[in-house]
């Protein structure tokens, strides 16, 4: 037949040869992609078509699992004769195709599965499509942790049932990496010797958490969970650790010349802290103030703000030094205590004018009442 049709080709042109040739090879096969990659936890949709032949009739599509066992089962054309598992329903499809949808893949739901196509009277095709179940590793966005306080770092996975192994790097800014912990199946989270101590790691093959604490300037830098899968490779996601340094700023002065008073401002942090100067009821500082930084071997910054004023104003206004630092909620202000003695004296006078309130209103209740009273007394022992 195939030689006939070749000969009636090289009389009607290549084109419509081609066209016949391909209908040929087609007909009475069943379609399916080969593989397929389906995410977990999502639904997926698996596709079957297949070509039919004038006056064939499709009496009944099967579905069949990874086990070989009936998934679905239906009558094109027949909503009622639809049955089968309760993770997959029917979705729809064109003429002579089926498709089918797994509510959430998961990963039994790995393998291959098979479409029967019940034809009359030429009988079954069948075509087989297999589904490989993938995962993401997530981490949480970037992190920062105060120095001496905690850092958690979590990572997940979606398919534990493919980890062999979590690995966790940590990778400096000068580009140097180091294994921090690892977790195996069947073993107990191993911590390298030099974190020991202060680096802990879950044991959970989805959900990892590496906590460290405390945290120092030296754990900064990002680090790497490493998924190794028996199947898909390896998988990996990275998430960076910032560590701050609080400041602690204190204030200090001391009259230079006659009249003129220095005062400074310090802070060790890191990043380096703001500084400014805050003059009570006239934000302005007096005068430009002198910024100094000073990178400390630790990773931390001293930062000096200098301030030159007349001693005449510490008399009238506090003055503050404000430190702006992006790990506090807000800035810490240390007052240069002038205004302490400005308000202790306003204390003691207010003290002693209310004293003086006191004892006089004590004066006159008590003059009034002996007022009254001396009567009664001179009464008293005759009624005895
Ligand atoms: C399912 O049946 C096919 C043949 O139809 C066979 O090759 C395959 O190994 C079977 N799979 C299982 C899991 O039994
Ligand atoms: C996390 O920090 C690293 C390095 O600081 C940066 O390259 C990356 O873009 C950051 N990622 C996110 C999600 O902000
Ligand atoms: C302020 O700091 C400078 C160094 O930047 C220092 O020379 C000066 O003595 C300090 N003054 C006071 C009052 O501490
Ligand atoms: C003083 O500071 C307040 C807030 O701290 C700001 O709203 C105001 O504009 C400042 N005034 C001057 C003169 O800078």
């Amino acid at each position: 037949m195939k030689k006939m049709m070749m000969q009636s080709c090289y009389r009607k042109g290549l084109q419509v040869c081609l066209l016949l040739l391909m209908v040929e090879r087609l007909q009475g096969r069943v379609t399916a992609p080969e593989r397929l990659e389906a995410p977990v936890e999502k639904p997926f949709t698996l596709t079957c078509s297949v070509s039919r032949e004038r006056g064939e009739l499709l009496r009944q599509v099967r579905w069949l699992d990874v086990k070989n066992q009936t998934l679905l089962t239906y009558q094109p054309g027949n909503r009622e004769s639809v049955s089968g598992q309760q993770h997959v329903e029917l979705a729809s499809s064109p003429k002579d195709s089926s498709a089918i949808t797994i509510r959430r893949v998961g990963f039994r739901d790995e393998g291959c599965y098979t479409c029967i196509f019940d034809m009359n009277p030429s009988g079954s095709k069948q075509g087989l499509t297999c589904l490989t179940v993938t995962a993401q590793v997530t981490v949480e966005s970037n992190k920062t942790a105060v120095s001496g306080k905690k850092a958690s770092l979590s990572c997940s996975y979606g398919l534990p049932e493919k980890v062999q192994q979590i690995t966790w790097k940590h990778t400096s800014a000068k580009g140097d990496s180091t294994e921090v912990a690892s977790f195996a199946k069947r073993s107990d989270p191993m911590i390298e010797p030099s974190f020991q101590g202060r680096v802990w790691l879950s044991a959970s093959l989805s959900d990892s958490q590496l906590t460290i604490q405390p945290v120092s300037v030296q754990d900064e830098g990002c680090y790497t969970c490493l998924y190794n899968t028996h199947s898909d490779g390896p998988k990996m996601s990275t998430v960076c650790l910032v560590t701050y340094v609080l400041p602690k700023p204190q204030v200090s002065y001391k009259t230079t010349s006659p009249g003129v008073i220095e005062a400074n401002c310090t802070s060790v942090s890191r990043p380096p802290a703001e500084i400014v100067w805050n003059v009570e009821r006239d934000n302005r500082t007096v005068g430009p103030p002198v910024t100094t930084l000073l990178p400390q071997g630790d990773g931390t910054t001293l930062v000096i703000s200098t301030l030159t004023v007349q001693s005449g104003l510490l008399k009238d206004v506090s003055i503050k030094c404000l430190v702006h630092h992006k790990g506090l909620e807000s800035p810490i202000a240390v007052s240069m205590n002038t205004k302490i003695g400005t308000a202790l004296t306003i204390l003691i006078s207010v003290t002693t004018a209310a004293s003086l309130l006191v004892m006089s209103l004590c004066f006159c209740l008590w003059k009034c009442f002996l007022h009254k009273e001396d009567p009664m007394r001179r009464l008293k022992p005759t009624t005895n």
